[in-house]
């Protein structure tokens, strides 16, 4: 019996962008990020890192599966995307936007480069 895939084309098209995104030195030598030592990144440095715009468009540019990024902050405030990036399904149990491996640092990076 073939299970049904509860995911659109779109979807699955972004799931596998995001997989490919998790492919890059960086995610692999995560030990290594999560080190006090390791040198602190930038918001616009973790959004590629992660592949934020796999998913979302951030000024302008990226997919559509999730809503754009641009005035997030704005529109829904700080608390609300930062609640969003420590836990994604918070406010949405069926999201497909992943629970990355980021630190309360990482979060206020990201969120001060969306705010620009
Ligand atoms: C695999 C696709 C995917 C990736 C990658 C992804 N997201 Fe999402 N994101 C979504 C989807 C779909 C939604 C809308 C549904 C929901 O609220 O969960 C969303 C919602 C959001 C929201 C709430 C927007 C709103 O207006 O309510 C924020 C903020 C957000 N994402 C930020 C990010 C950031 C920052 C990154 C990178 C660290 C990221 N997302 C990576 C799919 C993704």
């Amino acid at each position: 019996m073939r299970a049904k895939a509860h995911m659109t084309g779109k979807e699955a098209l972004a799931v596998e962008a995001f997989l490919a995104s998790t492919l890059t030195a960086d995610v692999r030598n995560e030990a290594n990020y999560a080190n006090v030592d390791a040198p602190k990144k930038t918001g616009a440095e973790l959004v590629a890192q992660f592949g934020c715009q796999g998913c979302h468009q951030i000024r302008g540019e990226g997919g559509k599966l999730g809503p754009t990024l641009d005035g997030v902050i704005s529109n829904k405030g700080e608390a609300f995307v930062l609640k969003k990036l420590a836990n994604p399904k918070f406010n949405n149990a069926a999201s497909a936007m992943p629970k990355y491996p980021m630190n309360k640092a990482d979060m206020k990076a990201i969120v001060g480069y969306l705010a620009k």
